[in-house]
């Protein structure tokens, strides 16, 4: 058993786990120099070998116990044959969806399409390195690439105006996001991942009126498929306003939390295992603020099933050495 698996499904207090959100990434020199050489950050992810040495490089440097897999949320609209690139400065950008050409596509097409991804589940997996530490196979919520398949970009705090004008198109996405979602979630753990994350990264735009729709009834189904695989589910409904109710209907196995969120409030109403919530700018002042800080979430979860991460990704502009303080300040509390 994982400490991470542990937590999750022993509900242990006695240990404070720690992975971190896009802990492979533009802040490790290693990582940028491999990045450098390899424009296409889409064929990056695709290169099994490569993405493999990137899902370790955090693991060589930091006592992590946990390995997530260096791929994109936007590897299910590039599988579906939507155009996917990343500009530099400004982000994905997508290219247009031909419906026609995703209903026609087969399971076997998109699976071929993105098997390396697989591929490099099954050699972190396998690495001496993921020894007694979790591999974290990820997707991203049907909303949250609902957004950036219809936006074809990311849409900052606001959606397109005309975002829900086509209602048949949006239905129909939906629809087909959820039968990829559960082939590549399904791949990912016959692969070697343990656990799976849900990523919903624009929660936060939807109104409280939309949430059923677009966010309880397509999550519940891909958590309820998760958990039929005996795998748990960690959710993170970034911004999303109301945590308790979202975990009381969804009930994943463990829930992520963002650094708005107060960590006083969550531990006294929810009751599942937590992760994450830290501020990752937290990382950008010093020692002595990063200690405390850490040492806030440490103290308030400290009779919670409770593993540590950031409320959102690690910033490209952080200094490797504090995430190194970071992970020992942890391990040592
Ligand atoms: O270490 C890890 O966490 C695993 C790898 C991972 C990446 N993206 C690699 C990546 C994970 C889990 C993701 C998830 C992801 N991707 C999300 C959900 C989490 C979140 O940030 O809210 C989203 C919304 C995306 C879509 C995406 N991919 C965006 C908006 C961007 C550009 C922003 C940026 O940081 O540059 C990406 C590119 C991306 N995905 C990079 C990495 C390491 C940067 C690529 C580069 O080197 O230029």
């Amino acid at each position: 058993m994982t400490p991470i698996k542990d937590i999750i499904l022993n509900k242990k207090t006695s240990i404070k786990p720690i992975w971190i959100m896009r802990q492979a990434g533009r802040y490790l020199p290693e990582f940028r120099e491999i990045r450098k050489i390899n424009t296409d950050f889409i064929k990056l992810c695709l290169n099994e070998k490569l993405s493999t040495e990137i899902t370790l490089q955090p693991l060589k440097r930091f006592d992590l116990d946990a390995a997530i897999i260096f791929s994109d949320i936007l590897m299910i609209p590039y599988g579906l044959n939507q155009k996917v690139e990343f500009k530099k400065n400004f982000g994905p950008l997508l290219g247009d969806l031909d419906l026609n050409e995703v209903s026609e596509l087969n399971e076997i097409d998109f699976v071929n399409k993105i098997s390396p991804v697989y591929k490099a589940i099954n050699l972190v997996s396998k690495n001496e390195l993921t020894y007694n530490k979790s591999t974290i196979g990820f997707v991203g919520a049907p909303w949250t690439l609902l957004v950036y398949m219809i936006n074809k970009q990311s849409p900052k705090k606001n959606l397109k105006k005309d975002f829900y004008k086509d209602k048949v198109l949006i239905s129909k996405i939906l629809h087909i996001l959820e039968k990829f979602l559960k082939v590549h979630i399904k791949n990912q753990i016959d692969s070697g991942a343990e656990i799976i994350q849900i990523f919903d990264s624009w929660a936060g735009l939807l109104d409280e009126k939309n949430i059923p729709n677009y966010i309880y009834s397509p999550t519940l189904n891909l958590v309820d498929y998760i958990k039929s695989l005996s795998t748990p589910a960690i959710c993170f409904p970034r911004g999303i306003k109301d945590y308790k109710k979202y975990c009381d209907i969804i009930k994943p196995d463990a829930i992520c939390i963002d650094y708005e969120v107060d960590p006083i409030k969550v531990k006294k109403e929810i009751h599942i295992p937590v992760q994450g919530g830290m501020d990752p700018k937290v990382l950008l002042t010093d020692k002595e603020n990063l200690k405390k800080e850490a040492r806030k979430y440490l103290d308030i979860f400290k009779d919670h099933p409770y593993i540590f991460n950031l409320g959102h990704g690690v910033l490209p502009e952080t200094d490797p050495n504090m995430m190194d303080y970071l992970v020992k300040m942890v391990k040592d509390y």
